[in-house]
């Protein structure tokens, strides 16, 4: 257990709670709440729906055994997308053998809950096999390698997933190209022939490029920006930027995100939010959940603002399976449901700007 507070302070937050959702009109009266009691409401799915999005989760396979969590997974959502299990190192353990058992379970649940699949990522300089790392290439060696990797994964997976994350995180913060393996060796224009192979291997999955801190306007999103122009230009086939919106509370909203989309709309590009989740400092207090709600109610308005921005997926969608404590010391309780799988504040807040 991570975070949880003493039974009598949550007693205390669930109560608060109540107020401020009764005060904010979230909750109206016997009725409203005899819906949230016995799940006759509407899902985030539903609501997303009637704007023409999706709402989604991610999700990981050692999770699907945990029955109530599956429950909800398949209730609430409309997209999923494998936290791990379509990476490299999951896909393709030894080069030229290939392992799509992880994926193909998320699929197979997906299909079996209705839901669609994002699908998750095909070339990324984190989560490799080691035999792609512990040893140098030459471009005319990797080329070949990449180009197998991506077209037998999307092969695969042709006909069975909305969209693909082609290359996740290609660039820095001050958006200089990120000194991958990738780029490295075979320099920037593995992203348009990476898109390309993709886009051979499957001609109706739509494909992105998806990185964290891009949310705002800022010398990354910018270069994305730039990038993407340039490739519509050159006839390359991309059609969404994915905004993977990992944020902190502690590092202040992104104001320009509302712009920063249509600003890829104009371009005639999809945007997403793909991997949302609010962290914050440890312990969660009712004024951080609080503001977390904010956040979550501000991004959703956003994305429903900006035609082009087609979904939001959250990053699982409970503290109970969130990759946060484990990557960021002291941070956590980034996600809409509790370690309890119980509704935070955020989850009404994503409900009323949906609603
Ligand atoms: C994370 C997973 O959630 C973790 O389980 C794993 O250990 C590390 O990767 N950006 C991405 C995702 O694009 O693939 C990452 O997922 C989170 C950051």
């Amino acid at each position: 257990m991570r975070t949880t507070a003493p039974a009598r302070t949550r007693l205390r937050l669930a109560g608060a709670l109540a107020t401020v959702l009764v005060a904010a009109g979230v909750v109206t009266g016997p009725a409203a709440q005899a819906g949230e009691q016995h799940g006759k409401q509407r899902t985030l799915a539903e609501l997303a729906q009637r704007h023409g999005r999706y709402f989604g989760s991610a999700t990981d396979n050692p999770e699907l055994t945990d029955t109530p969590y599956t429950k909800i997974l398949g209730d609430e959502f409309d997209m999923i997308t494998p936290g791990n299990g379509m990476k490299w190192y999951a896909t393709e353990p030894q080069q030229g053998v290939f392992d799509f058992s992880k994926g193909d379970e998320i699929v197979k649940l997906a299909r079996k809950n209705h839901q669609r699949v994002r699908a998750h990522t095909l070339v990324w300089h984190s989560q490799l096999p080691d035999w792609l790392t512990s040893r140098t290439w030459t471009a005319d060696e990797l080329r070949p390698v990449l180009k197998k990797h991506i077209q037998t994964e999307v092969r695969h997976y042709r006909g069975k997933v909305y969209a693909w994350d082609v290359v996740n995180e290609a660039f820095n913060e001050d958006g200089t190209y990120r000194e991958t393996v990738f780029y490295k060796t075979l320099g920037p224009g593995y992203i348009a022939d990476a898109l390309r192979w993709a886009h051979q291997a499957d001609p109706h999955a739509k494909l992105y490029l998806n990185d964290y801190n891009i949310e705002a306007v800022g010398p990354k999103s910018d270069a994305y920006y730039a990038l993407a122009k340039e490739l519509k230009a050159q006839g390359v086939p991309l059609h969404g930027i994915g905004l993977q919106a990992h944020l902190a509370l502690q590092y202040g909203y992104p104001t320009t995100l509302e712009d920063n989309l249509r600003r890829f709309a104009r371009l005639r590009l999809d945007t997403a939010l793909t991997e949302v989740d609010v962290r914050m400092l440890l312990p969660a207090t009712e004024e951080k959940l609080a503001q977390q709600a904010d956040w979550y109610r501000d991004m959703t308005k956003a994305c429903l603002a900006v035609r082009r921005c087609v979904g939001i997926t959250v990053w699982d969608y409970t503290d109970k399976y969130s990759w946060i404590p484990d990557f960021f010391e002291g941070q956590g309780a980034a996600l809409p449901w509790d370690e309890q799988l119980r509704p935070k504040p955020a989850y009404h807040a994503i409900r009323e700007a949906l609603g």
